[in-house]
């Protein structure tokens, strides 16, 4: 691969951390902090518009959240099926594609509805591309795709010593896109909690220690900037 100093990244994902934190804060219960994360999400979607950003990954909801008590889990699936009725207006407007990746079999049934529907109403836009991680764990994307080159393999349509990293990619829910250029997490943590392990090989990183509530577009505009600064060499001199 070669030497760049992109400007832009094509693909921004971003894992959004602290809604509660931002809560407790405020002495506001958690579902407040989601629901102030919504809007930021409706912001920094805006704002990769207007940066020319092609494709922005949000870390929505993933497969260790159904963890979480039924209360938040209720108030996040509800909070998603709202934005997802309310928002699809404004993304047609905007010219936003919608996708989802994850175990979106396992979202509630009114959840999944309004998903589908959004995804197949946006379906012939062609600005920026929305993809929402939904019941999402990278390692069982791995396994998931693992196991169907494993049948084709089995079924003789795959030949296992000439598998290769991009015949391996094309087995991910994230096949259409490419690997993301940067990755943002809010909040100071340093963990990719299982977010596009895979994707982010040779992905920038960059940490905030906002709480996703108050990243605005200023801060996606600061966190390009940075990517912007790094010399990217992809493992070369
Ligand atoms: C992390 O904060 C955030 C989440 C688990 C969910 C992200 C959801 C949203 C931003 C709102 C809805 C999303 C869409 C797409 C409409 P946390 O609860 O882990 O915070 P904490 O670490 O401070 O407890």
């Amino acid at each position: 691969m070669s030497d760049t100093a992109p400007d832009i990244p094509r693909h921004v994902a971003i894992i959004m951390d602290g809604n509660g934190r931002w809560a407790a804060d405020r002495g506001m219960p958690r579902r407040d902090g989601h629901r102030a994360g919504a809007e930021s999400v409706r912001e920094v979607v805006e704002g990769c518009k207007e940066l020319g950003i092609d494709y922005l990954t949000l870390y929505a909801f993933s497969s260790e959240n159904w963890n979480r008590p039924k209360k938040e889990i209720d108030a996040l699936m509800n909070l998603l099926k709202r934005f997802l009725k309310e928002k699809t207006k404004e993304m047609h407007k905007q010219n936003v594609r919608l996708h989802a990746i994850g175990r979106l079999h396992l979202l509630p049934d009114d959840c999944r509805a309004a998903l589908d529907n959004a995804i197949a109403s946006t379906a012939n836009n062609t600005g920026l591309s929305l993809i929402l991680a939904l019941s999402y764990g990278s390692r069982e994307e791995i396994i998931d795709a693992a196991s169907s080159i494993a049948k084709a393999a089995v079924a003789g349509t795959l030949d296992p010593d000439a598998l290769d990293s991009e015949t391996f990619a094309a087995h991910l829910a994230t096949a259409p896109f490419p690997d993301p250029d940067l990755l943002i997490r809010t909040s100071g943590e340093l963990r990719l909690s299982n977010f596009l392990l895979w994707q982010i090989s040779y992905a920038e990183i960059v940490i905030t220690p906002k709480f996703w509530p108050e990243f605005k577009k200023a801060d996606l505009r600061a966190a390009i900037e940075e990517y912007s600064r790094r010399h990217r060499r992809f493992g070369a001199v």
